[in-house]
């Protein structure tokens, strides 16, 4: 099984100015050829408004460092005030999106339906969609956690024909929370949705789908997690917003490489 080497996703939310993403990018800049050989991928999604300044910054490590957005319209354009396209995203310099983030499907109400519609503008735009799922404590609680998962993967990603993409598992009992999910419980998810994407699309796409974790990771809680099956790196918020504990996650995940 192999699952190294790893994607470490900062989401940063609501935070940082553009000058703020600019200052961070440089913090980091000094330490990105220590990683680039030990780490898949660091992606970084900052507010609209920063995503062409962060672009510009890290064009030259294109590969190694690629910046995208935190959501999108679904439509190519329209009458949607207040709406991004992703076209616009892409002229932007943005290569991912972040889709169905937990604080997008439960504070703005968004369904897996749109979600979908969302993917698949993301696929045809070549834009990489980095999908987010995951169960409430309530679902937890109540036994309900594969069958949620499974609805979420099959009602955004049935008939959308998929290819490059990277999944996010994130419980929202964990997001925000300074509760990290076990590093066992994780592993127990990512088999089930390994599987599941094999049965949706076949091995090949589940081999090639990178899973993520997300949710409280920190310095402390990341290592246990990384060593779980098929944990393809984690999403951070928080930890995310600080460089130096962002350089130190990066340090971190780059020596558990196999
Ligand atoms: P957190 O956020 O790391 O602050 O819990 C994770 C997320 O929302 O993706």
């Amino acid at each position: 099984m192999s699952k190294r080497p790893l994607i470490i996703v900062a989401n940063w939310k609501m935070h940082k100015t553009r000058s703020e993403a600019i200052s961070f990018f440089h913090a980091l800049q000094p330490y990105l050829p220590s990683f680039d050989s030990s780490l898949k991928k660091i992606l970084i999604a900052p507010p609209f408004t920063a995503i062409a300044d962060l672009a510009a910054a890290a064009v030259d490590k294109n590969s190694f460092i690629l910046i995208g957005a935190q959501n999108m319209h679904h439509a190519a354009e329209g009458a949607f005030t207040g709406e991004v396209s992703a076209e616009m995203l892409k002229e932007a310099g943005a290569s991912f999106v972040i889709l169905g983030h937990s604080e997008r499907r439960h504070l703005f109400h968004e369904t897996n339906h749109q979600i979908r519609l969302k993917l698949i503008m993301a696929f045809s735009k070549n834009l990489i969609p980095l999908l987010c799922i995951g169960e409430s404590l309530e679902e937890r609680k109540t036994g309900k956690t594969f069958e949620v998962l499974s609805r979420q993967l099959k009602e955004t990603l049935e008939g959308t024909l998929p290819n490059e993409m990277i999944i996010a598992y994130e419980p929202l009992w964990a997001i925000g929370t300074g509760t990290a999910a076990t590093p066992e419980l994780v592993g127990e998810v990512h088999i089930f949705c390994r599987h599941f994407l094999s049965t949706l699309y076949g091995e090949d796409f589940a081999e090639n789908t990178p899973i993520l974790y997300g949710g409280s990771v920190t310095e402390e809680t990341l290592l246990p997690l990384l060593k779980q099956p098929y944990v393809g790196g984690v999403l951070l918020g928080k930890t995310s917003l600080d460089s130096s504990k962002f350089i130190e996650i990066l340090n971190l995940a780059g020596k558990t490489k196999i």
